[in-house]
């Protein structure tokens, strides 16, 4: 029996070629995105939106391909955005590579890239911005002072402009992820929020943009963050309650190096990212550690007596 989705599939040209002939749209201004999603949602109702900054690696993949899986028109977004940097010169060195990045989405079929300018994005100053309470004060949040107002605010640029129904966000940030959750809720937005698991390299290392920053050496190294997270994940497992104990163990499995620094490794509560001292429900550990002039960050949930 044909549903009527199959029929709109065999009789929408566009759909009915094969990925390969598919071109992903490119499209820079906001008017023209938002004419081209009304055309679309008369007949493909789920729009799903990730937004990304680009330089596309097998994480963004893993959100497209979900987001291609679930989603009638599926949106990526590429903005490097200025607000949520705390340094100019990392903003400037951000990797921009437009033409791979829509052959990778055309290779994923996304229908259309969203990629403005930052003129698009900030015509004038940015004079209202969305302030995150408690769950940006802690981690990330408080080592980078004002990323995640950056963050939110641009997330809710991209929610207005391209008003998708769901939108996908990885694991491997978690805090941002709960920060987008929250914005959601608390402005009761109806967008679903996808959390995909995070990607990881054989050795554990998820994967990240960063990663091409580290030399061979750095690179060995750059595994330990997650054994480290694995070890504290080990023990919450096997029965240890106190996060000062599990802390300690696995803050010790970084081994004395002058090119690694740990910033943080802390147990948290997953809904508001705040630390526990005793672990009694279920907890993300996260960490991030600075392997030479690298940030890498990584985090993974843990259920006691699991
Ligand atoms: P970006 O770093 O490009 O990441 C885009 C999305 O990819 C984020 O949701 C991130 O969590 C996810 N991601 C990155 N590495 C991943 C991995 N190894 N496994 C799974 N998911 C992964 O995060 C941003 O951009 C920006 O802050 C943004 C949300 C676009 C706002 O500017």
């Amino acid at each position: 029996m044909w549903s009527l989705d199959d029929i709109r599939l065999i009789f929408d040209p566009r759909k009915s070629q094969s990925l390969n002939e598919m071109h992903a749209e490119l499209i820079k201004a906001i008017l023209e995105i938002r004419e081209r999603l009304a055309q679309l949602r008369k007949s493909d109702k789920t729009v799903g939106l990730v937004p990304t900054m680009g330089a596309l690696h097998k994480g963004h993949t893993k959100l497209i391909e979900r987001a291609r899986d679930e989603c009638k028109t599926v949106v990526v977004s590429i903005f490097v955005n200025p607000m949520q940097f705390n340094q100019e010169v990392d903003f400037k060195a951000y990797p921009r590579v437009l033409d791979s990045d829509l052959e990778t989405c055309t290779k994923l079929g996304v229908d259309l890239v969203f990629a403005p300018k930052e003129i698009e994005m900030y015509p004038s100053p940015q004079l209202c911005t969305i302030d995150i309470a408690k769950i940006a004060s802690h981690l990330c949040g408080s080592y980078r002072p004002g990323h995640f107002r950056g963050v939110a605010t641009v997330v809710m640029k991209l929610f207005q402009i391209i008003q998708p129904d769901r939108a996908y966000f990885g694991e491997k940030d978690a805090q941002q992820t709960t920060v987008i959750r929250n914005l959601v809720n608390n402005f009761n937005i109806p967008i679903e929020i996808i959390e995909v698991p995070t990607v990881r390299e054989p050795d554990g290392l998820a994967i990240s943009s960063r990663n091409l920053l580290l030399d061979s050496t750095e690179r060995q190294l750059a595994a330990v963050l997650y054994q480290a997270l694995c070890k504290a994940q080990q023990m919450i497992a096997a029965g240890d309650t106190s996060a000062l104990t599990v802390r300690q163990a696995a803050t010790s499995c970084v081994p004395e190096d002058i090119r690694l620094r740990l910033e943080y490794l802390e147990i948290v509560d997953p809904v508001d990212m705040q630390p526990v001292e005793n672990i009694s429900g279920v907890v993300r550990i996260v960490g991030a550690l600075w392997v030479g002039s690298t940030r890498l960050i990584d985090n993974v949930l843990c259920i006691p007596g699991d």
